[in-house]
């Protein structure tokens, strides 16, 4: 894994942000996957900036998001979908029909995650995947426990996520929904390219076992050890165990 460390949070959405507008340039129409999370805000205002600037064209990208609760509408506004709108998806010329969405509320939940994979395949996977790490060490919504699915899935969430998520749903944790569907880990791993992003010292712990220990099912963020293109881009605090 190679690793990157940066002197502020906002040195490291810097940094991301251009690597998305610099993959873009040669590659219009690079099929992206995004994270949700408070992690990857500033990369997103970041892109915003660019995009403004004239420095980052979306008009030909793709997007897969990584995940989204289940039984929650895509207008409601707890949902992922609604945190792309703000943060990303409303501000730039992504076209629509070019956002790749699991839809939460769907009526058969195993035939939408079946739905997701195919169509991710059918473009020819993802390019470049970014993600976060759960102060469990999950990525997109791959709780640690005895056993990891590789594919799109419904997943049971942690308490502590739903917890971590409490914010989106008026800080009542009791209303976040049990549920969530998420890529698999190897939707995610089949990515061309993947960077792991962590910031703080709440994720120190976690970073310093991705990189140092162990591949184990109890640390979903360790696989990326067994990837050929991961990118780890920290600030201090996260790294401050290595
Ligand atoms: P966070 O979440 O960015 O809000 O810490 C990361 C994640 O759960 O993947």
């Amino acid at each position: 894994m190679h690793i990157h460390i940066f002197d502020t949070p906002g040195d490291v959405a810097a940094a991301l942000a251009r690597r998305v507008a610099d993959a873009l340039a040669p590659r219009p129409d690079l099929v992206l996957g995004l994270p949700t999370g408070r992690t990857p805000i500033a990369m997103y205002a970041e892109l915003r900036r660019l995009h403004a600037a004239g420095e980052a064209d979306f008009s030909h990208a793709v997007t897969f998001n990584l995940d989204e609760f289940a039984g929650v509408e895509p207008a409601h506004p707890g949902s992922f979908r609604q945190y792309m709108e703000t943060h990303l998806f409303g501000a730039v010329n992504l076209p629509r029909d070019r956002i790749h969405f699991l839809d939460g509320a769907a009526p058969d939940l195993d035939a939408e995650c079946r739905r997701y994979e195919q169509e991710i395949e059918a473009y020819g996977g993802i390019d470049l995947q970014i993600l976060g790490i759960g102060a469990n060490g999950h990525i997109g919504f791959n709780e640690p426990g005895e056993q990891l699915l590789a594919r799109t899935h419904r997943v049971t969430l942690a308490d502590s996520t739903r917890r971590d998520n409490a914010a989106l749903f008026g800080g009542d944790q009791a209303r976040v929904p049990r549920e969530a569907l998420s890529m698999g880990m190897g939707t995610i791993l089949k990515a061309r390219a993947l960077i792991l992003v962590a910031m703080g010292e709440r994720k120190a712990t976690w970073i310093e076992r991705t990189i140092n220990g162990p591949v184990t099912t109890r640390l979903p963020a360790s696989f990326l050890q067994l990837h050929r293109r991961a990118d780890l881009y920290l600030d201090r605090d996260a790294a401050r165990l290595l």
